[in-house]
Parts: structure tokens; C-alpha cells; sequence
């Protein structure tokens, strides 16, 4: 077994998060203790005695973090689908259909991307707006430009941010503008290959803060040749993959018509469907794909709001993960108008809740609804937490020794806060008025693999 690293902090106040699904588990008066590679070393719950002396002894040395009162511990939140480059299209051009919106609007503004100093100012600010919002662990989609994906890395890893990034594979002719593909299936092999040797030699990632990902856009915008390449890639290096799956009703049956079976199985037959593969949105997918997820331990992001602009479709998260299906909250920016993993978790319950009980008041109770279908509040949050981490097979998500120290605070006293927790409150309705009534202005301080990534505005102000 590894020798737990020497402990360099820890962490006293009360904590809730997830360990099961469905359920949350609070953590009162305890000490989370970390140990210099970011890992916790031990979680001493409850006001234990053992709590309590061991936090003198931390606090001794000047390497205790006391919360409030007023504050909470929460595992920072994993955003499963994200496009970095679309930053500067938040909560805009959300009114055409997906496959009209990627070539009006997506493409063009992704292909600036070519631009360096255009790539810094965007994904600075990016990086800095997820991790106000308590994104910890961030799945990005970057552009097809390996100067302006090697920044992303560089940043993420400078501010501290958990990431997992992909260079943009697309060289469909007829799917992708000409000022905006790769060149070939070689030429796009070839810059992923040099990303993924790019990220797995920085200086100050030796580990692996920074992960690169083998990202195919989606079948559509790819040729027969570079999904193979990539697959075959994926098997040399390890690597994680991501692409979008059966998003809507045109991307499920363009892949039908092009490849003679659906997106998933199409996948799996380039090699690009395994437990390190994460498939965006999967609103289409019939009960054999759903299937062949869950054989592959592949995961879902699962994107609420992005679904409601262009998925043309609710995906039955319970359903789903009654299958055993992984699965986490994507953000999907810009397809969803919000950085909020929060915010997403919140419209997953919602729109969990209108699958079940149906949208269309012209029809008699029993035909319009999808009975089961609704997630509680534990369930999103789990999503939001453990349930990313499992689905990237990272030890995130949760408090527990082995773990991966990756938390936010998250704070009551804010003269503009929506979130009224009251003393009593059981953690069930403690976490269900988080999921309600938390936001960013709650967010005070975030932690990375036991590292400040966002400090209090004090110390920002004084920064
Ligand atoms: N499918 C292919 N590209 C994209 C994208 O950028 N956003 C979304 N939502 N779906 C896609
Ligand atoms: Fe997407």
C-alpha cells in the first residue's frame, strides 16, 4: 500500500457531501487532514477527541483552517462537459438548433482561436469564473489550436484548477467550415498526439493536475479514418476520451444514416467507448446503447440546461443510473448559459421533475408522464460531487481518506445570500436549501489537491 504523505493541513468546522447516492452525510465539528500530495489523510468526524487534538496540534503550527459558524465544507463541484473557447458566447445565440447554431455561431467564434493573445484573455478569465463557482474539477473541450490548448493547460495548472482537456479533433469536409478543420485525419492525429506529450511533460504536473484528452468533436464533424486513429490512440496512451453523443434528434440520425448504427455502438466500434470515455448529453440513446454504456463503465455528462436549448429532449438521469450507469453534471458552456455546476444540479431536479410529471396539459394524466423519473436534491448534489469522480475514475468528490482534497466553502453570512440555513436544519433540508438557494456569492474560499485556488476576497482585494 502507498505511504500516506506527511500531513501539511487540516481543516476543522462542519462538512457535508455524498458518499452514497441519494444520501448526505454530515460531518460535524471535524478535522480533515491533508497531506502534502493533496490527499486526505484522515477524516476525524464529530468532535471527537481526537478531532480536538489533533487540531491544537495543527493550529500550533500555524497550518489549521478554522471555519465559522456560518460556513460549510463542501466537496468542490466537477463540470463533466465544458468548451472553454465558447466563454465569450455565455447566454447568447441560444434560439437556433443545434446543427445551425455550431456553424452560425460556434465555428466562427472558435476558429479565433488561432489567436494566442485572443485564447489567453478568454481562457484566463474562464478559469477564474469556474473556480468562483466551486468548479474544482473541469472536462474541457478546447479548439482545434494546439498553441491555444497548450495556454489552457498552462493556466489551469498556474491557477491551480483540476483539468482534463482536449484538443478539438474535427476534419469532416462537409461538417466543418474550411477556416475551421484540421487539415487531415493525419495532421489531426498528430496534433493530438503532440498536446498529449505536451501536458504529460509540464513542468509542475508531475501529478497529473493537468490531464490531456483525446477529444473527436462528434461523429459528425469526423472522418471513418480519424475516429479510427483517435481509437487506436486511445488504446496506445490511456488517455481519456470525450465527444458528444446523441445530443438531438439530428446528430442521432445523421450518425444512423452515415454509419448504419447509432452513435454509441458507432463509437464503441472505433475503440473510443471505454471507463476513461465520457459521452456528452446521451439524450438518444436506446436501452442496447444504454447497455453498452454501462459494459464499457463509460459515463455521461449529463447537462440540464444545455439539453433544454438543444437536445430537443429530457435524459432520464434515474433511469439511467438505476442501470448503473456513471454519471455527472456538465455545464456544456455555451450551450448552457451558466458556469454553475450548482445551477445545473438545480435543473436537473427540475427538469426531472417535468419528465415525470409531463409537459403537455392536452393530454390525460397517465400519457404524458414517465413515471420515476425524478431525482431528489441528494441525487443532484451527488452528481454534482461523487458522482463526477467516479465517472472519471478520479479520486474526487468526497471526504474520505485517499481522496483527492478538493473542496469549497461555503458561507451563509453574506448580506445578499439566498441561502437560509437555520440551526436544526437535518442535512437532507440543509443540503436541499444549498441546492435551491446557494450561489456564487456563498463561494468564499476554493481548495485544489490541498491548495488555496481561491482565496477570500479579503486576500484577493489585498492580492
Ligand atoms: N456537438 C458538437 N459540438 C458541439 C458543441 O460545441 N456544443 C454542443 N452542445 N453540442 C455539440
Ligand atoms: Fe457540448
Amino acid at each position: 500500500m502507498l505511504k500516506p504523505a506527511k500531513p501539511v493541513r487540516a481543516f476543522f468546522g462542519n462538512a457535508l457531501h455524498a458518499p452514497v447516492r441519494g444520501q448526505v452525510e454530515a460531518l460535524q465539528q471535524s478535522l480533515i487532514v491533508v497531506g502534502e500530495d493533496g490527499r486526505i489523510t484522515a477524516v476525524h468526524s464529530h468532535g471527537s477527541g481526537e478531532a480536538r487534538r489533533q487540531a491544537d496540534q495543527f493550529a500550533a503550527r500555524g497550518e489549521l483552517v478554522t471555519l465559522d459558524p456560518s460556513q460549510l465544507l463542501l466537496p468542490g463541484f466537477v463540470d463533466l462537459h465544458i468548451h472553454a473557447p465558447q466563454w465569450p458566447q455565455l447566454g447568447s445565440a441560444l434560439d437556433l438548433p443545434l446543427e445551425q447554431w455550431l456553424q452560425a455561431h460556434t465555428f466562427p467564434l472558435e476558429a479565433r482561436y488561432a489567436d494566442a493573445e485572443f485564447a489567453a484573455g478568454v481562457y484566463e478569465s474562464l478559469v477564474d469564473g469556474l473556480l468562483a463557482n466551486g468548479t474544482t474539477t473541469a472536462l474541457y473541450f478546447a479548439t482545434i489550436h494546439l498553441p491555444a490548448t497548450q495556454l489552457l493547460a498552462d493556466i489551469c495548472l498556474r491557477r491551480g484548477q483540476r483539468a482534463l482537456i482536449g484538443r478539438v479533433a474535427m476534419d469532416e469536409p462537409t461538417q466543418c467550415p474550411e477556416n475551421y478543420r484540421d487539415e487531415s485525419a493525419d495532421s489531426a492525429e498528430r496534433d493530438t498526439r503532440a498536446f498529449i506529450a505536451y501536458v504529460r511533460s509540464m513542468p509542475g504536473n508531475a501529478a497529473g493536475l493537468v490531464r490531456p484528452v483525446i477529444t473527436p468533436r462528434f461523429i459528425p464533424s469526423c472522418s471513418d479514418e480519424l475516429l479510427r486513429r483517435l481509437g487506436a490512440l486511445a488504446a496506445e496512451t490511456g488517455c481519456h476520451v470525450q465527444t458528444h453523443c446523441s445530443e438531438s434528434d439530428w446528430q442521432h440520425g445523421y450518425v444512423l444514416k452515415r454509419c448504419g448504427v447509432s452513435d454509441t455502438a458507432a463509437l464503441e466500434g472505433y475503440g473510443l467507448l471505454s471507463r476513461h470515455t465520457i459521452l456528452a448529453h446521451g439524450n438518444f440513446i436506446g436501452a442496447e446503447d444504454a447497455e453498452r454504456i454501462v459494459q464499457a463503465g463509460a459515463g455521461i455528462a449529463h447537462c440540464p440546461l444545455s439539453n433544454v436549448y438543444f437536445s430537443d429532449a429530457v435524459f432520464p438521469v434515474r433511469r439511467m443510473l438505476e442501470r448503473g450507469m456513471h454519471v455527472g453534471l456538465g455545464t456544456d458552456i455555451a450551450g448552457g448559459a451558466s458556469p454553475s455546476i450548482l445551477e445545473n444540479a438545480r435543473q436537473a431536479v427540475i427538469a426531472s421533475r417535468m419528465l415525470e410529471a409531463g409537459v403537455d396539459p392536452g393530454l390525460e394524466r397517465d400519457e404524458r408522464r414517465l413515471p420515476a423519473s425524478r431525482i431528489d436534491a441528494p441525487t443532484a448534489f451527488w452528481l454534482a460531487t461523487a458522482g463526477g469522480g467516479i465517472a472519471l475514475d478520479l479520486p474526487v468528490g468526497l471526504f474520505r481518506e485517499g481522496y483527492q482534497f478538493d473542496a469549497l466553502v461555503l458561507d451563509a453570512d453574506r448580506p445578499d445570500s439566498n441561502w437560509r440555513p437555520a440551526a436544526g436544519d437535518a442535512p437532507d433540508a440543509l443540503l436541499q436549501k444549498i441546492i435551491y438557494g446557494a450561489g456564487r456569492t456563498n463561494i468564499r474560499e476554493v481548495w485544489v489537491a490541498g491548495r488555496r485556488a481561491l482565496a477570500p476576497e479579503s486576500a484577493r482585494a489585498s492580492k
